[in-house]
């Protein structure tokens, strides 16, 4: 990864200045994985990093989580990555509002308030040779129909939707704004279904297998390396959804 930074660096996409990191959590389970992660960047990379406590579907702790991030590092940001999110898997009859508006909330409002909070911090220093990115998670869902997964895919339509926007509206400001749309990954979202059911599903892709969290990573790297990339949405979804 140390070289992959300095690859970056050498070919100006990100500023010539030590590598930071922010990395946020909200749960305890997630603090430790945090913690883990921030040491591995600190030990074998280099990488300061720094992990803040904020529940992302709240305004006021994403305000919190960009100051905690300015006063460590500094008011130039060059990259942020919104991957927050939950599902509810109900049908639409019994799901209760606030159970949808959670999912909206945490999926797509965060989003919103994250890029609002972010981008005064990106345009003060960003240009065409010296680019800022945002990535913003969305999900199959957001491209096609999921049944008992309304609100989930409202919210993932929605990122698809702000991202379009933000891409136009900052083009040729040195801020780029793309979409990762993952099909099924294993991740602690897929962890507590059953082999049987995700045989099943396995069954349901093109390619036969459930991809891997280095998917999603290869397509974030691409992503922040692509100087004339804006606007756009990769799926690594194993065929699942052709675009
Ligand atoms: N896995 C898939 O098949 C798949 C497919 C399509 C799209 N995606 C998308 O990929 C992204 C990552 O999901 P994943 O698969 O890695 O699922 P995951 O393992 O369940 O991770 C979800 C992450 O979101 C965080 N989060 C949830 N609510 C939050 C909040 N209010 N504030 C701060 N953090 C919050 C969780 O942190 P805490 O543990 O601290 O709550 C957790 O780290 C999501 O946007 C998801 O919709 C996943």
């Amino acid at each position: 990864m140390k070289k992959e930074l300095y690859k970056w660096q050498k070919q100006q996409l990100l500023p010539a200045v030590p590598a930071v990191s922010v990395n946020n959590y909200r749960s305890a389970s997630s603090k430790a994985l945090s913690d883990a992660i921030a040491e591995k960047l600190e030990k074998q990379y280099g990488v300061e990093a720094l992990v803040v406590k904020a529940d992302v579907s709240k305004y006021e702790d994403c305000e919190a989580l960009v100051k905690a991030a300015v006063e460590r590092f500094g008011d130039k940001i060059d990259v942020l990555v919104n991957n927050a999110g939950i599902t509810n898997n109900c049908n639409w009859i019994d799901i209760t509002h606030e159970a949808y508006e959670n999912v909206i909330n945490t999926n797509l409002m965060s989003f919103l308030h994250m890029t609002h909070l972010v981008l005064p911090y990106m345009i003060n220093h960003s240009s065409k040779d010296n680019q800022c990115c945002i990535v913003n998670t969305s999900s199959v869902g957001g491209l096609t129909g999921v049944i008992n997964q309304a609100d989930y895919c409202a919210s993932k339509s929605g990122i698809i939707g702000l991202s379009r926007a933000l891409a136009l509206e900052f083009a040729g400001r040195g801020v780029r704004v793309n979409v990762i749309a993952p099909g099924m990954i294993m991740t602690d979202m897929l962890r507590g279904v059953n082999q049987d059911e995700l045989n099943a599903l396995a069954a349901t892709i093109p390619e036969g297998y459930i991809g891997d969290v280095s998917d999603i990573a290869g397509a974030l790297e691409y992503l922040l390396t692509a100087p004339y990339v804006t606007g756009q949405i990769i799926s690594p979804n194993g065929g699942f959804v052709l675009q």
